[in-house]
């Protein structure tokens, strides 16, 4: 399967706090917070929605199209990829701008404060489906700048291309029309059990009128697993238990992208459920969202330990 992956691409600037954010607000003094925290650690990693999703069914041996604007720091970051075995050659680099940067400080607790400055993803829309020369079997509508989020979704629809929505994110910045318009018609919806909430507030749409307007809605429920809404009906899928959770970070975008590799593959929805949940579990034990790796022979045995596949998961690493 060809698979287009649309969405933020962006360094990420990663900070921890030695301490709990919470002691250090006072409620009373809300109305002229002003914090600065110092951090004990700081890193650069490479980040962004869609090449976290990439990089992700990279490893499971998939060869996904990114696309993207980028800025003229994003050499290093295409080469890294590409070597990984993505597929960089729709990731526009804009002259004169930075490449998306995120700067997230996590405390003890996992509670995060971030802030994110889109440069060069300011331009995404600017792109268009329209000028890829393949037509993909799917295109992922990740978070990105609205506007391109947006002309993503009517494009799939115009050119009859299935898609994932995937608004993560960006639910908070969304209006409930926008996101009712761009859910219906998309094959995948996927989200996380507080964006579900969130979607099903902004647009007054339960949970069945929802269905109504994807084929396969996936919710996701951080320590809980996730649920596959398909054909009627709900299929569980537990987590894989960790060794360690060292960084929460970009395990959403983990899951998706095991998942996706598992459709790819054309395997049921349970097995993509469950290749999601690993994926999502190499991504806990380590820092960023790209800086775990696994062989694919380690994949499946693991994998095994706690699943059963029935034989289908050689086909990895054949
Ligand atoms: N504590 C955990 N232990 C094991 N697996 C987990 C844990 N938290 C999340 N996962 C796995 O990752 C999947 C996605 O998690 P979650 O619902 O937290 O995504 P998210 O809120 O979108 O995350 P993100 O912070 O990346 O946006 C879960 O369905 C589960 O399979
Ligand atoms: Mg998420």
């Amino acid at each position: 399967m060809d698979i287009l992956l649309t969405g933020s691409v962006a360094y990420d600037y990663l900070m921890t706090f030695p301490g709990h954010f919470k002691d250090q607000i006072l409620p009373e003094r809300l109305a002229s917070i002003s914090l600065s925290f110092l951090v004990d650690s700081m890193s650069r990693q490479r980040g962004g929605v869609a090449p976290n999703i990439a990089y992700n069914m990279a490893l499971l041996g998939e060869r996904p199209r990114l696309m993207a604007t980028v800025g003229e720091d994003f050499e290093e970051y295409r080469a890294w990829l590409e070597s990984k075995g993505v597929d960089t050659s729709l990731a526009e680099v804009m002259p004169g701008v930075f490449t998306a940067s995120f700067f997230a400080t996590t405390d003890r607790a996992n509670a995060q404060i971030a802030s994110f400055y889109p440069g060069a993803m300011a331009h995404a829309a600017e792109q268009s489906l329209k000028d890829v020369a393949q037509q993909p079997d799917l295109v992922v509508v990740s978070p990105n700048d609205p506007a391109a989020m947006t002309n993503f979704a009517a494009e799939c629809r115009e050119l009859d291309i299935p898609y994932l929505y995937d608004p993560s994110q960006q639910v908070l910045r969304l209006e409930g029309d926008e996101l009712a318009r761009d859910m219906n018609g998309a094959y995948f919806l996927f989200v996380n059990d507080y964006e579900f909430g969130l979607i099903s507030k902004k647009t007054g749409l339960g949970l069945e009128q929802i269905l109504e307007r994807v084929n396969v809605l996936v919710v996701t429920r951080g320590e809980h697993g996730a649920s596959i809404y398909v054909d009627g009906d709900e299929r569980q899928v537990p987590v894989v238990p960790t060794e360690q959770i060292v960084d929460p970070t970009g395990v959403g975008d983990a899951f998706r992208g095991g998942f996706l590799t598992g459709w790819s593959r054309g395997w049921d929805w349970v097995t993509c459920g469950q290749m999601g949940a690993l994926a999502a579990t190499y991504v806990l034990e380590q820092n960023g969202t790209q800086n775990h790796a696994y062989t694919r022979e380690e994949f499946v045995a693991r994998f095994r330990q706690h699943f059963d596949d029935g034989g289908k998961l050689d086909a990895l690493i054949e």
